[in-house]
Order: structure tokens, then C-alpha cells, then sequence
């Protein structure tokens, strides 16, 4: 089973996963395998250092999803198939989502288009369940103020604006499709966690018995 976690930068989803694996290993003797995008192969992996170089300034939006969406075919058919075909858990921090909504929403690329690319990029590795943990952009400049400007890459550089409407495609993707859940990630992590396993246990494990 693919679970994906998305939401802006800084919102807490890496801490969520990591929590969220330590519990489908102890709690319910699963085998899980965590990824995070872009990455997780080594074509993948080399795409990311692309992807995040400040340096890479010229590059068009265009390319840039590509590079996403070519990262991510790597990623399904090297190891997220392969993985869920052993009957494991693969929880992948960002995944096509993150392509709609920072790249068709955020940077203004036309969403059908974006999302046409993703069902190309992924085929049938579409998510069971997809985790929106959604913080309120106030605390995500304050979350990223805390951040030396140095150690931001290129796409955590963007302005709020872009930001902003990130979120609101996120959000839209939550009414739109069954599979998203949205969290309030301004809560305890404890509380987080406990609202995403217990959503597991009533709506997604249990139907499967
Ligand atoms: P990363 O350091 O992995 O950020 P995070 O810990 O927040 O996931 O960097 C990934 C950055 O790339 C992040 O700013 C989101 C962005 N991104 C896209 O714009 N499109 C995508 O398809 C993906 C996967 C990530």
C-alpha cells in the first residue's frame, strides 16, 4: 500500500512519516519503506541535486516539471512497485500532488496539463490515502524565518505569494479527491499522529479485512 504525506514546506509532514513508520512496524508488524521526493534512486537522487541548486536560476518552469515528474517514473517503477507488490507499506514524503500543486498551482503551469503528466509519470501507483498536513501561511513564514536564508534551497526560496497559492491548490485537491485527508497541522504532534493512525485503523484497515 503507497500512503503519501504532502503539504508546504516546514509543516511537519517528515516528523508525521517517521512517527507513522516506527507505529506500522511495532504496533502492526509491517514492513514499511519510507521515500521522500524527488529522490530515492540514484537517476532520482541526481535529478534532486538539480532540482535544488540555487544555482540552477534559468531554469523554466516547464523543465522543472519534468525533471519532478522524471524523478518520480524512476522512483514508481525502480522501487514503489516493486515494494507494494512484496504486499509492503511504502510511505513517500511528496509525491505527484506536490507536482500540481507547487507546479501547476504555485507556478502557474495549466493544472489538466500537470496532472496529465503525473498519471503518465506514476500509472497505476496512485496513492491509497494522501496526508494534507495544512499549516496557515502565517506560521509558515514564521516556521521559515527560523531558517537561515543560506540554508534554504532554490524552491523553500520562493516568495509568499507563490506560497499561498500552493496551499490553495492543496486545499482544492482536498475536496476534489476521496483519497485526501486534511490535517491541521498547527496541533501537538502527538495529536497528529494520533489523527492519522486513527484514520487508518477506521476507514483504511479496517475495509480491508
Ligand atoms: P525538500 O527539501 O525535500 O523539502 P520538504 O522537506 O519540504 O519536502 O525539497 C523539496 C522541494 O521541492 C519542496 O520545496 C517542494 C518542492 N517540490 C515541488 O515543487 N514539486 C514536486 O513535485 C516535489 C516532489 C517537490
Amino acid at each position: 500500500m503507497l500512503i503519501t504525506f504532502e503539504g508546504l514546506d516546514f509543516c511537519g509532514k517528515s516528523t508525521q512519516i517517521k512517527l507513522l513508520k516506527d507505529y506500522l512496524e511495532n504496533k502492526k508488524q509491517k514492513t514499511v519503506l519510507l521515500i521522500r521526493e524527488p529522490g530515492g534512486t540514484n537517476i532520482s537522487e541526481k535529478v534532486r541535486e538539480l532540482l535544488l541548486d540555487k544555482k540552477n536560476k534559468e531554469m523554466f518552469i516547464e523543465t522543472e516539471l519534468l525533471l519532478f515528474s522524471a524523478s518520480r517514473a524512476q522512483l514508481v517503477r525502480q522501487i514503489i512497485i516493486p515494494e507494494i507488490r512484496k504486499g509492503n507499506f511504502v510511505l513517500s514524503d511528496r509525491f505527484h500532488d506536490s507536482s500540481i500543486a507547487y507546479q501547476g498551482y504555485g507556478r502557474g503551469l495549466k493544472v489538466s496539463t500537470v496532472k496529465d503528466i503525473q498519471s503518465f509519470a506514476i500509472g497505476d501507483a496512485l496513492p491509497s490515502v494522501t496526508f494534507f498536513i495544512d499549516i496557515p501561511i502565517e506560521e509558515f513564514i514564521e516556521r521559515r524565518d527560523h531558517r537561515k536564508g543560506s540554508s534554504l534551497d532554490r524552491i523553500e526560496n520562493s516568495d509568499i505569494e507563490f506560497y499561498q497559492k500552493v496551499r490553495e491548490g492543496y486545499l482544492k485537491l482536498c475536496n476534489e479527491e476521496e483519497r485526501f485527508v486534511l490535517i491541521n497541522g498547527i496541533n501537538q504532534i502527538e495529536e497528529v499522529h494520533n489523527e492519522i493512525i486513527s484514520y487508518l485503523n477506521q476507514k483504511i484497515f479496517e475495509t480491508e479485512k
